[in-house]
């Protein structure tokens, strides 16, 4: 049973590695950050307390994304594993997430921390663009569709770049997401759980190192 955190700044690439684990590993892939943005667009009450700090960059209250994850690591498809990518963000996420599996039986197997230099995590937010439909992934320079002008994923030809890959917004979620990083580091070292994959590296490569920490 492989429960895995993702840990990484934004634009690491935790999202496009997610999706190579699924494949092989058929875990359940949990994104804070996509789920937030589902209730944003559905405009749910979670979407619109969300919204108000996504936008600027900063990060959703502790108890509210707790609650969050509470809710979804209770539903039957997590039964074969999952995936956190985003999710905990602080100490206290961390501390929250430790009851929270410990009541549901599913504490994390493993902590993954993927490492990337600040300039190559700017170039590639400011480069990224979703899919308006399916909300798919693509990347200016490292990843087009492969008809251009049509995801690959669901056929659709709107895309859309996201409210906080702004530059203006980039520059605090780094830095707000740069403080909390190193503390969660040091709390899953000590947990002897974390391992780190060097991020810059292509995505093929970096699904082959996370690839082999999960099949150890
Ligand atoms: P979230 O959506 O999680 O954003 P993030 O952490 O900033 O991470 P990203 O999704 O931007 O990056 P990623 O690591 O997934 O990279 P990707 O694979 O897309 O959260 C958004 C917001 O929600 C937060 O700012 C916060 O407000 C709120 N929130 C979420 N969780 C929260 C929490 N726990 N607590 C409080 N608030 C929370 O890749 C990036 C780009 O690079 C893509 O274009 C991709 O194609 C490309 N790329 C990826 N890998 C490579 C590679 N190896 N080589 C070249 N290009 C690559
Ligand atoms: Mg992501
Ligand atoms: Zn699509």
């Amino acid at each position: 049973m492989i429960n895995l955190f993702l840990l990484g700044l934004p634009g690491a690439g935790k999202g496009t590695v997610s999706e190579q684990i699924v494949d092989k590993y058929h875990l359940t892939h949990i994104s804070t950050g996509d789920m937030f943005r589902e209730a944003m667009a559905n405009e749910t009450k979670v979407g619109l307390e969300a919204k108000s700090y996504i936008d600027k960059g900063d990060l959703v209250p502790d108890e509210v994304t707790a609650r969050l994850v509470e809710e979804r690591l209770g539903q039957p498809d997590i039964k074969e594993g999952y995936i956190l990518d985003g999710f905990p963000r602080t100490i206290v996420q961390a501390e929250l997430l430790e009851e929270i599996t410990k009541k549901l039986n599913k504490p994390l197997t493993n902590v993954i921390s993927l490492e990337v230099k600040e300039d190559t995590l700017v170039n590639r937010l400011s480069a990224r663009f979703m899919c308006k439909k399916c909300g798919a992934t693509y990347n200016k320079i490292t990843k087009m569709p492969k008809v251009v002008g049509t995801c690959d994923r669901c056929g659709s030809h709107e895309f859309y770049q996201r409210e906080d890959d702004k530059p203006e917004v980039v520059k605090n979620r780094l830095q707000v997401n740069e403080k909390m990083n190193t503390p969660l580091k040091d709390y899953y070292q000590k947990n002897g759980i974390l391992s780190v994959v060097d991020g810059e590296q292509t995505p093929e490569k970096v699904f082959e190192s996370v690839d082999a920490v999960l099949s150890k």
